[in-house]
């Protein structure tokens, strides 16, 4: 069994903001774009919450994707900060994206304040993710929808090598790198259902998505 071995929680040098952003994640953007389309339907006024929204490709890709939403992204990292900013700028979308400097383990908003809740590939960097996870259902809106994703920690050295191989054997060495280490500090399915059980919310919710991601998906209801 492979055990968990934690990278840095925050993304905070310029340059490895920088080098994340530089990786082609957009496949796996679109893919995140479409489920949550699939599970929550078009806009509805409100306000999205994107935690841990690093470069804002996610938001983004929402933004393009239904001219309703409006989306609200928080992450613990000035420099990703500075950078999501520019990406939104240069995307012409600046008056339907803000960002607020925030740590998804206790966030300063009230109750039910946003119509979704996503988050994409966060879970890993905190070394306890369920003070983060409580704060998505309580930031989650009567009928809204929740979407978390990450990477799902491999069984064995030998699943991990592969996925590498797979996934970024043509990435410069860095990127490979921080993908090895990334997939090293992911959870597995069930350390995460046994997360979503201690809330009260069914643990079912969550699955695995791809060959490397697990997703949990959950509807508040009205
Ligand atoms: C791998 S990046 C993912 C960024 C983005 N969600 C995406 O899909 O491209 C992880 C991000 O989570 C941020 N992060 C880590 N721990 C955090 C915390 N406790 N609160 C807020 N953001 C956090 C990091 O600074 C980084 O920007």
């Amino acid at each position: 069994m492979l055990p968990r071995v934690l990278e840095s929680e925050v993304m905070d040098r310029p340059e490895e903001a920088r080098e994340y952003d530089a990786m082609d994640h957009s496949a796996v953007n679109l893919r995140f774009v479409d489920d949550f389309l699939a599970v929550h339907g078009p806009g509805r006024g409100g306000e999205l919450l994107d935690v841990g929204t690093g470069p804002a490709r996610v938001p983004i890709a929402l933004c393009r994707a239904d001219r309703h939403f409006r989306v609200l992204g928080v992450d613990l990292a000035g420099p990703m900060l500075d950078l999501a900013r520019r990406n939104v700028a240069d995307a012409e979308l600046s008056d339907r994206i803000r960002f607020a400097r925030g740590d998804a383990k206790n966030l300063p908003f009230p109750d039910g304040r946003f119509e979704a809740v996503v988050s994409n590939t966060i879970i890993h960097h905190i070394p306890d993710p369920a003070p983060a996870l409580a704060e998505m259902v309580r930031l989650l809106a009567p009928g809204g929808t929740l979407l978390v994703r990450d990477l799902a920690r491999p069984a064995d050295v030998e699943e991990l090598d592969k996925l590498v191989q797979l996934h970024a054997a043509n990435e410069p060495i860095p990127a490979r790198n921080l993908f090895r280490d990334s997939l090293h500090a992911s959870l597995r399915l069930d350390e995460v259902r046994t997360m979503v059980a201690a809330l009260g919310l069914p643990a079912e919710g969550v699955n695995l998505t791809s060959d490397r991601h697990w997703t949990w998906t959950w509807s508040r209801p009205t």
